[in-house]
């Protein structure tokens, strides 16, 4: 009697991480870990002003000092048209000033010596001379008739508005707000933050000056992008550029744009002819490179008396910094922010979006979410408790009555969305229940009597991931698709080499686990491979909770083509049809006779030893996989905090967030990942701010001033899950990577408000220091 045969699952299994046998040992690869025969350090000079004329640089005293090879200026950059570079956005940056400054910390020279710190003590042998002019630091000033024009490099630029954008169908917006009952305003600024990775950007550029290659050793989210770029701004051929991202300490969307350090670096070593490597320190990072929200919204909700969400108008203001340089499709500009309709099921929206250059750095990138999803989130979401508070309706209720029913999934938003799949109320529902949502309720009121307060806050968010259909989503034209290239060998070992590019998340785990399941390889008999242009296949990087959606599905389809290969193979050993060949997870068998079976691994051997004639030979494919939509996690948090009402300290007492994000490949890299976003979406709430002086001074340049939660201030966090697959995913899973940093600060902020609310708060701007909430008290009458 033959046994029944049962290959091993590989999805929903908590694969130990492949790639933490080298990170836990110290043995990561980074690109300050390239050290190359002859390399050259660089370090960039700043400028100390945010918005000035330049008279002159002098350098000779830096060039005189020891060691020192050469001082690069926006001069020498622009006798070699390199002074000024494109953006993801298609706007221009300057690599180098040339004319002017244009924000603190802006590159105006770089020098280049044989020792990092001869590098770093010659810059203050550089002598600017600046010649202040106004600066402008808010969007609003920005905007205001008369307002010194930043970008007058630009000929047809009379002007700081950098966009204008608007989604939706405005009559019918303002019919609903005709027929409405009530309608509730709710006006609130998403803060400058950044996202800060522990590693800062950096690169090794090597031209070899005998055939011209540029290899570049470099800190990016999107390498094939990336040489793309180059090739288009250096006029290098692009087959003459590799780009190699090692190692990645964390990107967080730090690491998408193109850095003026990567360009100079590479110029240096190709007029030098030795490699040069810059590694960014963390003022430079903090100060310079793609910050994160800086984002105003103001709005209004129309209800009617049972509190039916019946329209919704949205206008935003964006700080983009002194250029428009963070990665957005190039068909929505303001990105994503128009999913601002949230979870709910709201028949009319219209969505004006603004943007204005500041004497600030460039970026609005997207920290750890989809471009801007985590500002219209966060506004729908302190939106409907406020009114929630408006209309006397428990924000669970109000919620309750206007989600999105799963029933009405595919769900088309109004603001042209469509959601794939989706259960508001499950998520909800568990997230109460773990909560104990009723008994905390009973206990505020208790609390309230005996003049305690204690806030629950919700957050059932949307998030919309995985960029992107291409007929939808470009960057710099380039379609948003992604790609996975499999080889299985001889003996039945695979390589996988995929278009995106890992920082942390675990790719070379989670990948292996999708061929796996697939082909029914184990996952530690596959090499999962990316971050080489020259060694993967071309793809848009990894940012925007895109990899699974994207280069996971592809990695499916690949391998599920190479299965059918091996049917084919197995077909021609057990000489049988290919139709009478059943698979069983990692075999063949013959239908009516599985004891004759083939294995995937005898199937790859007679791929190079024993295949058929007129078959070619190999195990191998590449697939590019462009999603016909975005994928739709979701999911509910609440929070409970305690307000002291004689300090103004709030204190966590609860976190439960419940997720869905599809069907989940690894559980304890998906649970990994939700923590560290609930711990940024927190950091957010409480205490990450960068702001500016008057004069365009950063406050927020080193970890001393902008706050970064330690393991000691972060809350314990009780994770739950639900399981809504996406239709179209060739697994059903969708992204996760940012979804608790999407959705959970408007669950913190409104637990704090909550706690506040009955005595008429209903904003406090983030973070929330106890300064704040104490003021909030004394006004409401609550203070101690
Ligand atoms: O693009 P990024 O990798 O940042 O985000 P992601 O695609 O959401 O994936 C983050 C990590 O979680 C990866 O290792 C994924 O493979 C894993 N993941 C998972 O195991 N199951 C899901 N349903 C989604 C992501």
């Amino acid at each position: 009697m033959t046994q029944e045969h049962t290959a091993e699952h590989w999805l929903g299994r908590s694969v130990k991480r492949k790639e933490d046998d080298r990170f836990l040992q110290g043995k990561g690869n980074y690109v300050d870990d390239i050290n190359l025969p002859g390399m050259l350090h660089m370090s960039i000079l700043r400028s100390p002003v945010a918005h000035a004329r330049i008279i002159s640089i002098d350098t000779s005293a830096a060039e005189a000092l020891p060691g020192v090879v050469a001082v690069v200026t926006g001069e020498l950059l622009a006798q070699h048209n390199l002074a000024w570079m494109p953006t993801l956005s298609g706007d221009t940056q300057a690599v180098l000033a040339t004319d002017k400054v244009r924000m603190q910390g802006q590159e105006v020279a770089c020098v280049i010596a044989e020792d990092p710190y001869v590098a770093h003590d010659a810059l203050e042998l550089i002598e600017v001379d600046y010649d202040p002019l106004p600066v402008v630091v808010t969007p609003q000033q920005s905007l205001e008739p008369g307002a010194p024009v930043i970008r007058d490099d630009k000929e047809d630029k009379h002007d700081n508005r950098v966009y204008h954008w608007e989604a939706g169908d405005a009559e019918a917006t303002a019919r609903a707000f005709e027929q409405a009952d009530r309608v509730v305003s709710f006006d609130t600024f998403y803060p400058r933050c950044h996202p800060a990775p522990m590693e800062t950007c950096g690169c090794v550029a090597d031209v070899n000056p005998v055939t011209g290659k540029a290899t570049i050793y470099m800190t990016s989210q999107a390498p094939h992008v990336h040489r793309t770029v180059f090739a288009l701004v250096a006029g290098l051929p692009e087959h003459n550029i590799q780009i190699i991202s090692p190692d990645i300490g964390g990107g967080f969307g730090n690491k998408v744009p193109v850095y003026p350090g990567y360009v100079v670096a590479t110029a240096a070593s190709l007029l030098i002819g030795r490699p040069v490597k810059w590694i960014e320190d963390r003022t430079g990072n903090l100060i310079s490179t793609g910050f994160a929200r800086d984002f105003y919204m103001k709005g209004q909700l129309a209800l009617d008396n049972d509190g039916k969400m019946l329209g919704l108008r949205v206008n935003m203001l964006s700080d983009q910094g002194y250029a428009y340089a963070d990665a957005q499709p190039s068909k929505l500009r303001a990105g994503l922010f128009h999913i601002v309709t949230g979870s709910y099921d709201i028949p009319a929206a219209h969505v004006v979006t603004d943007g204005a250059y500041t004497n600030k750095a460039p970026g609005g990138v997207a920290y750890r979410c989809s471009f801007r999803v985590t500002e219209a989130s966060f506004f729908i979401e302190r939106l409907v408790q406020t009114a929630a508070y408006e209309l006397g309706i428990d924000p669970v209720e109000l919620r309750r009555r206007n989600f999105i029913k799963p029933e009405q999934f595919p769900y088309t938003s109004a603001t042209g969305f469509v959601y794939d799949s989706g259960n508001y109320e499950q998520a909800m529902d568990k997230a109460l229940e773990m909560l104990g949502y009723e008994d905390l309720k009973a206990e505020q009121a208790r609390a309230r009597e005996e003049g305690k307060l204690l806030g629950i806050g919700l957050a059932s968010f949307t998030e919309v991931v995985g960029a992107g259909p291409s007929k939808d989503y470009d960057i710099l034209g380039l379609k948003m698709f992604d790609s996975a290239e499999l080889r299985v060998h001889p003996t039945g070992k695979a390589i996988l080499k995929i278009g995106v590019q890992t920082q942390g998340q675990g790719h070379e785990t989670t990948f292996a686990q999708i061929v796996a399941n697939e082909l029914g390889i184990p996952p530690q008999d596959i090499l999962v491979q990316h971050g080489d242009t020259d060694n993967t296949p071309y793809g848009l990087g990894t940012y925007a909770s895109r990899s699974t959606p994207t280069a996971g599905a592809a990695t499916a389809m690949v391998s599920r083509k190479l299965r059918e290969k091996a049917r084919q193979l197995a077909a021609h050993l057990l000489e049988v049809a290919p139709e009478d060949l059943e698979w069983v997870g990692d075999r063949f068998q013959v239908r009516g006779a599985p004891d004759r079976q083939t294995t995937i691994q005898e199937a790859a051997f007679a791929a190079y030893t024993n295949h058929p004639q007129g078959m070619e030979a190999g195990l191998e494919g590449v697939t590019y996989y462009d999603p016909p939509n975005m994928t739709y996690p979701f999911g509910t948090y609440a929070v409970a905090v305690e307000v002291d009402r004689g300090t103004g300290q709030w204190k966590v007492r609860r976190v439960v967030a419940v997720d869905d994000c599809g069907v989940r490949i690894n559980p304890m890299i998906v649970e990994g990942q939700i923590m560290g976003g609930l711990t940024e979406g927190f950091a957010m709430a409480a205490m990450e701010l960068i702001t500016f002086d008057e004069l365009g001074n950063c406050i927020g340049s080193n970890f001393s001033d902008y706050l970064i939660p330690t393991s000691w201030e972060t809350p314990k966090f009780e994770l739950g899950e639900t399981v809504t697959p996406s239709p179209h995913h060739p697994i059903g899973a969708k992204g996760v990577g940012e979804s608790a940093t999407v959705g959970s600060p408007a669950a913190f902020v409104n637990a704090v408000v909550d706690a506040l609310a009955h005595a008429g708060v209903r904003e406090l701007e983030m973070p929330i220091g106890p300064d704040k909430v104490w003021k909030a008290l004394a006004e409401a009458g609550l203070a101690e």
